[in-house]
């Protein structure tokens, strides 16, 4: 059996639609995948179990960085400069990729509303399965969209600032992903289209694009109007493009 579904010590049947998609993408790779139901929501465990399983708890999260903004200024916040945020303006934001929602839930938390793709049928359905039980409030200005950023891109949405977070590595990427990270590298891989993905969002115009990237890695287009660069990471920024 390539995919297991855990809850309360008990497989589930994979006869459930929910798992459909999961179990198809498992038998056509031959690959083992190990889900737990654990408070309220699926987490995938690592074939190493040296390591924690991976889920999003979005409550917990989006809680976290309320506090954490209540004391400290948003504007201090070099992802919250690199999107636009201002003094009284939030802008929409399309988050091109979501992956395990750390930047979206951030945005969020900045108060602005985000539109979030994610293509992986793994990485949707965690998601999914943290959305299902979270209330937090700012969730009301979640969109999750479970597409491909390309397919998103060319219905033409009105949105003030593309965010695009591809797994794209060149020659400087040193680091080595953080531990937690590997199984989510290994499942998703590299994003081979992230050029093209890149060009159709400039094609769309927006007021801005704003590219992640690793803090000594290239550009992964042309040189961007502006760059916001912290420790590990950088914000290249297109403007008016
Ligand atoms: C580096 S991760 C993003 C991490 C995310 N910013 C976060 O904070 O958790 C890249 C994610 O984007 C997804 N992705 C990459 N290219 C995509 C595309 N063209 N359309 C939709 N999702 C895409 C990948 O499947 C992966 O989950």
């Amino acid at each position: 059996m390539t995919l297991k579904m855990i809850k309360n010590g008990s497989e589930l049947s994979l006869d459930d639609c929910q798992f459909s998609e999961l179990n198809k993408f498992c038998s056509d790779r031959n690959i083992q995948l190990r889900f737990e139901w654990i408070n309220g929501q699926f987490w995938l465990h690592s074939d190493n179990p040296n390591e924690n399983p991976i889920g999003i708890e979005v409550d917990k999260i989006l809680t976290k960085h309320e506090e954490f903004f209540k004391k400290s200024s948003i504007h201090k916040e070099l992802l919250a400069r690199a999107v636009g945020v201002k003094a009284a303006y939030r802008p929409k934001i399309l988050d091109l990729t979501a992956g395990l929602l750390g930047d979206s839930l951030l945005m969020l938390s900045f108060g602005c509303e985000v539109w979030a793709v994610e293509r992986h049928p793994v990485i949707r359905f965690l998601i999914q399965s943290a959305l299902q039980n979270s209330t937090h409030k700012s969730l009301l200005n979640l969109h999750f969209l479970e597409s491909d950023a390309l397919s998103v891109l060319s219905e033409n949405p009105v949105v003030d600032t593309v965010y695009f977070d591809p797994m794209f590595e060149d020659a400087n990427d040193k680091a080595s992903p953080k531990k937690e990270m590997r199984i989510f590298r290994n499942l998703v891989g590299s994003d081979e289209d992230a050029i093209k993905v890149l060009e159709k969002a400039i094609d769309l115009g927006p007021k801005r694009l704003v590219v992640k990237r690793p803090r000594l890695s290239q550009e992964l287009g042309k040189k961007p109007s502006v760059q916001y660069i912290g420790k590990s990471t950088r914000y290249d920024v297109y403007f008016s493009l």
